[in-house]
Parts: C-alpha cells; structure tokens; sequence
C-alpha cells in the first residue's frame, strides 16, 4: 500500500457529489486495464485512458468545472499506466507516463461506477405500468407546501417519473403557480402556444370561441398525445386549475405504456403496423408550419423514453404504401378503443388549486364533453424529459444518502 498525500476529506471526484468512503482492497494491473477490487468482491475494470481523462487536477478533469479537458485527438496509445496502487486509508493512485503524473481517485467515486449508479436511469424510479385496477386514481401529494418541502416535491416527482402521472392538490391558484413550479425544475418548453398557455371552455360560448386548438372547446377530446408535430414532442405537461364551475368534462387518462403491451402480445399485427408504419403530423396555424413524420408507437433507441404519436386532429397524411392504409387505420382504430375502455382509462374532475402534471409522450390524455354550463380555466405548461429527471435526480441523492429510490421502497 503506498502512503496517501491528500486527506479522503480533501480527495476531489470528477463532479459535485459527496461520496462515501469505501476503501478498495486490492488493485492490479494488466494489459491497459486497472482491476480494483473491494472487499465484498465487487470489482471495476477500469481501461487506462478513460482513468488518465478522469484525474482530477491532474490535467484530465478541470477543478472548477468538473469537466473533461482531454481532446481524444491528444489521447495517445503512449499514455500508459507504469503503476497502480491502494493508499493506506483505501483511495486508488495510478501513475501514468510518460508524464509521470500521480493521480489519486476517490474509492467512493470509483465504487458508485462499480454499482452502475452512473447510469441515466439511476437514482431515478423504476419507470411501473398501470391500468385502473392499480391505480384507480393519480397519486396525489400536498401542493400547499411543494415549493417549500423538498421530501414532498421529490414525491410528486418520483412519482411523475414512476407511473408517468402524479397531482397535487390544494396548490394556490395564483396564475404563475406553474412559473414557480417550473423556477424549482427547468426551462419551460416554448411552442406555438407560448410558454404558459391556457385551457379555458365556457360552455355557453361553444362552438364560436376563438380558439386555435379543439382543447378550448366543449367537445370531447379523445385519449392523445400533444405535439407529434415535433421531432421530439414535448416531455411532460403540467395543466394546473384556477377555476371550474363546468358540469362533465372529466380527465381521462391511461397509460400508454400498459396499452402498447397488451396490443403487442393479444394483437401483435397491429403493434407491428403503429410500430412501423409513419404518419405525417401537421400544425396547420396561420405563420406556422411544423410538420413531423413517425410512427405511431415510437421506441426511438435503447433507453430512450416510449413516444406515442397519437393526436387525431394533426394527424395529416399516410407516409405508407398505399397498400399499407387499410391495416394502418385498422390498427389504429384497435389501439384507440383499447385506450379509452374501462379496462385502461381512469377519469378524475378538475378541482380549482389541483395541479396534474404527466409524460406527455407515453400517458394518453383526454376530456369528456362537457354537460352543463360554466367556466373551467387550467393554465398549462411542458417541461422537457431531461430537466425533470436531472432535478429529480439531485433531490434523490440529497434526500438518500446511502441508495437510489431504484432500490428503495418509496410508495
Ligand atoms: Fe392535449
């Protein structure tokens, strides 16, 4: 073991964490590749350049940014190891020539690596299906404290990014609720219909509202998804109450994910047809013309969030052989009934002060007609994929010190 020049307190890592110390037994050296090895019998394989870009203060890692400063250009095979070792109190120190630099690398860093929790889906809820009979209503938490409750927040969240749909209730129905919620998680997504846009049906006025969008309606909305019309549709929307004095026009929701399941093992044509088969999708406003062209149910590459393109009023054009129609509107057809039965749809009303926030892309949302006459005013907005999973991120590493939710009951 060779003597440590730094205090484990001292020991920098390549990013703003606090890690626990867990001192490596053992390190070897063979063949470009470092084994570092815990007493458990865990182990990490660690390639010499990827260690060389990884010290920090060491020219590889910038101590201000914590960010890589190594252009693979300049990674040449003559970097190389000459020598590893474990410190006395368990860090790993790696000499490198033909700089001769020491670098030392905190094992509790080194370790998180080992356990994968480098990984995007970590620190993050297992991502659980639903139907009606497990989840009869949207998890619900307290928007009277959210802003001021990280235990809270962090619930709403997780459970967001778990089941794709959480509420809060009893939130102010201050007009820019929203803006603070989105102040707390990152940029709002701007679309044509601005950065906080607004959901209003005055049942008296329907059918001669100025409207741009069929939400601002009393018509039924049928379950979708908003913007297919872009390349990637918006990640996740928040539509908070202010005010609701109008019969009928209930939520509906249901879990897309559920129903690409059950459609790809009781009617496996048919997932094959919406998961392969692309449409044109069109935002025909006055000054605006974007256009998008995918399928139905689009898995996009490994590890990527399920996007279902499912929003009948810009849905433009088949972008199929001719002889593909038929049993791509007969699919289609199958995947929408299944999406609005009993067996997958739940239905909940709008109270004033009630916030839902959902996957905008896998949840498939609706509206009942409305029945009888008043106002309803939701103010909406969408926030992408990656800003609510880097702060939910961040919150679950405060808030556990030892594990990630993955492994953690947090019902
Ligand atoms: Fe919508």
């Amino acid at each position: 073991m060779a003597a440590s020049t730094v205090p484990r307190e001292q020991l920098l890592t390549p990013d703003f964490y606090q890690y626990c110390w867990t001192p490596i037994s053992h390190a070897s050296h063979h063949d470009r590749f470092t084994t570092i090895s815990w007493s458990d019998g865990t182990t990490l394989r660690a390639f010499d350049l990827w260690l060389r870009e990884n010290a920090v203060g060491e020219g590889g890692v910038d101590v201000a940014t914590r960010e890589g400063l190594l252009d693979p250009a300049d990674l040449s095979d003559e970097i190389t190891v000459t020598d590893v070792a474990v410190t006395g109190d368990g860090a790993l120190s790696v000499t490198f020539a033909p700089s001769a630099t020491v670098a030392l690398y905190h094992p509790g860093w080194l370790r998180h690596v080992a356990d994968g929790e480098h990984r995007p889906q970590s620190w993050l809820p297992e991502p659980t299906n639903w139907t009606p009979d497990s989840l009869a209503q949207p998890p619900t938490h307290d928007g009277s404290v959210v802003l001021e409750n990280a235990q809270v927040f962090s619930g709403w969240l997780n459970d967001l990014l778990r089941y794709g749909l959480s509420r809060l209730r009893s939130c102010p129905t201050s007009e820019v609720f929203n803006k603070e919620l989105a102040d707390r998680i990152g940029a709002i997504r701007d679309t044509n219909f601005g950065t906080l846009w607004d959901v209003k049906a005055d049942v008296a006025l329907a059918g001669t509202a100025d409207t741009n969008s069929t939400a601002n309606t009393n018509l039924r909305l049928g379950p979708h998804t908003d913007l297919p019309t872009r390349e990637t549709p918006p990640g996740f929307q928040f539509l908070h109450c202010l005010e609701n004095q109008a019969g009928g026009g209930l939520s509906t929701m249901a879990d897309g994910a559920s129903v690409v399941d059950a459609l790809a093992s009781e009617f496996p044509h048919h997932y094959e047809a919406l998961s392969t088969l692309n449409w044109i999708f069109f935002n025909r406003g006055p000054g605006i013309d974007h256009r998008w062209s995918g399928p139905f149910i689009d898995h996009g590459v490994a590890g990527a969030p399920l996007t279902i393109r499912a929003f009948y009023p810009v849905r433009a054009f088949p972008d199929m052989a001719a002889e593909d129609q038929p049993r791509a509107y007969a699919a289609m057809r199958c995947f929408s009934q299944m999406a609005a039965s009993e067996r997958f749809q739940i239905s909940y009303p709008f109270e004033p002060g009630d916030l839902v926030a959902f996957d905008n892309r896998r949840i498939l949302h609706g509206r009942s007609a409305f029945e009888s006459g008043g106002k309803r005013h939701l103010r909406g907005m969408y926030i992408d994929q990656d800003e609510v999973r880097s702060t939910a991120r961040v919150l679950n590493r405060q808030l556990s010190s030892t594990k990630p939710p993955t492994t953690t009951n947090r019902s």
